[in-house]
């Protein structure tokens, strides 16, 4: 089935992708987030099959409606597009189809909500961020973390084309660079500037009960709250933890 995708107003400016798909992208969970991710998707020129737990039927109502133009598909093959962009709850992590993402370039868009995700010590380390224990649990792919820091309605409505005074930014972390440069491409085509913060070790600065959590503000400042990170009340906790102080 073919649906025509819409735009979102803030992007109808940006130039229109006439030479076919700029590449694939597959999320894995068809949630608020990965229906969000997709829509972007969509409209900055990617082809996008995204998954839910189950079987792509399952799922194909909510996607004609929330992301037209998107395909349904199972996990295993959402794990086979260029980029594939993680949007379950975090404390689901160990179901992810772990050999199928062996190779993949995977963004972790995922937090860790105790009181949606169940108490998960191991994720709620402040010696290790979330990101870093993902890359252990899928050591065969490359994780980049970025996307979870804004919030889903800021994601969908502060998507800008580039050079508008007004574009927010969103904070990428990753230790592959070839990884991380593919990714702060793909952020920057779906209407973000994107900050480069250093090694996955770093996603902890975008983690819940940082600053830069559901921020939504332009890459200057994004910078600077992640230059902050030492001074905020989660850096201290990090730091303690770490034997820095
Ligand atoms: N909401 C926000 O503003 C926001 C912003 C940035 C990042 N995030 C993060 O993004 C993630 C998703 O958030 P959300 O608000 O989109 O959650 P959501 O609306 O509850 O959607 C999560 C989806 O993941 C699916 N899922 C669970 N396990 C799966 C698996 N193993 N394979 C494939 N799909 C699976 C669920 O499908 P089933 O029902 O079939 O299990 C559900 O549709 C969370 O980690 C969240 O912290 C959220």
């Amino acid at each position: 089935m073919t649906y025509g995708a819409s735009v979102p107003q803030n992007l109808q400016d940006a130039p229109a992708q006439a030479h076919g798909p700029v590449g694939s992208l597959g999320i894995i969970g068809a949630g608020r987030v990965g229906a969000a991710v997709a829509r972007l998707a969509l409209t900055a020129g990617y082809e996008v099959v995204i998954a839910g737990s189950g079987s792509p039927e399952r799922i194909a109502t909510f996607v004609g409606y929330e992301a037209p133009g998107a395909r349904p598909v199972m996990a295993s093959d959402a794990a086979a597009a260029d980029l594939v962009v993680l949007a379950i709850p975090l404390g689901k992590f160990r179901s992810l189809p772990v050999n199928a993402l062996r190779g993949a370039l995977v963004i972790d868009a995922m937090n860790y909500w105790w009181e949606y995700d169940g108490a998960i010590p191991e994720l709620n380390d402040p010696l290790t961020s979330t990101s870093e224990t993902l890359q252990v649990f899928l050591s065969e792919a490359r994780v980049v973390k970025t996307l979870n820091h804004m919030s889903v309605y800021a994601l969908e409505h502060e998507a800008r084309a580039a050079g508008d005074p007004e574009r927010k930014a969103l904070a990428v972390a990753g230790d592959d660079d070839d990884a991380v440069a593919r990714v702060v491409q793909f952020v920057e085509r779906i209407g973000f500037d994107a900050v480069v913060a250093g090694p996955l070790a770093q996603g902890m600065k975008l983690e819940p009960h940082t600053a830069l959590f559901a921020a939504d503000e332009d890459a200057a400042e994004v910078r600077a709250i992640l230059d902050r990170f030492w001074q905020s009340q989660r850096g201290r906790v990090v730091a303690r933890a770490r034997g820095l102080v």
